[in-house]
């Protein structure tokens, strides 16, 4: 960055939107394997989140792959830009005073904590494994990336040929082996309502 580059500074504030919208922002970011369910789940939670009221806007990996993020593969190195971009349009949209639901494989954990703290820390994102083992996810396949990959038309699987770092410390882990979506939804929006009112 050249020094001609200077932060110009507004006469609106964070707090100042929040007060408009009546709401904190927050980032929710879905992180696990193919078909673990995380834009299934990230879509319905959006829905309920609009029922309730909030304001909310979802960035899902395949949507932002068609646009923002078109010019991206699936290298560790564009794997990473992938979710930088996303890090920070999340830390925005978040910093705007919007419930912010991110669903991407995020595999590796640097660059999850990276989101993090672009998000503001512990008090703005919490991080939702979806848990599914890989066998469940191919049989789900919605896609038909596991037939493809059978095929070797697959370079970089996540969990097959390239790693999945489990998350370690998530606020939440959602195993959907053996919650139904809507036990999910519920488990979130628990933890979404007490994050919310202790930082209002
Ligand atoms: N309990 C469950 N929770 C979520 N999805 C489930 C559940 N049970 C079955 N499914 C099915 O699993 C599939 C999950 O696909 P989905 O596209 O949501 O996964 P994803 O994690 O977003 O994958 P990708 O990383 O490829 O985008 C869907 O077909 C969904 O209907
Ligand atoms: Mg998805």
């Amino acid at each position: 960055m050249t020094s001609n580059i200077v932060w110009h500074e507004g006469k609106v504030s964070y707090q100042d939107r929040c007060k408009n919208l009546g709401q904190e922002g927050l980032v929710i970011w879905f992180t696990g394997l193919f078909a673990s369910g995380k834009s299934t789940i990230a879509v319905e939670l959006e829905k309920e989140l609009i029922k309730l009221g909030k304001a909310v806007y979802r960035l899902d990996g395949d949507n932002v792959r068609h646009g923002l993020n078109y010019d991206l593969g699936f290298s560790k190195e564009d794997r990473d830009e992938n979710i930088r971009r996303i890090a920070e349009v999340a830390a925005l949209f978040k910093d705007a005073g919007l419930i912010v639901l991110v669903s991407f494989i995020s595999p590796y954990k640097n660059i999850r904590d990276f989101a993090r703290e672009k998000a503001g820390g512990k008090h703005n994102f919490i991080e939702v494994y979806v848990k599914a083992d890989i066998d469940t996810c191919a049989k789900r396949d919605p896609k038909g990336l596991y037939q493809k990959d059978k095929k070797g038309e697959i370079d970089n699987f996540t969990g097959i040929s390239a790693p999945y770092e489990e998350p370690k410390n998530p606020e939440l882990v959602i195993d959907t082996t053996k919650l139904s979506v809507k036990e999910s939804i519920k488990q979130i929006l628990n933890l979404i309502i007490k994050s919310l009112s202790l930082h209002c």
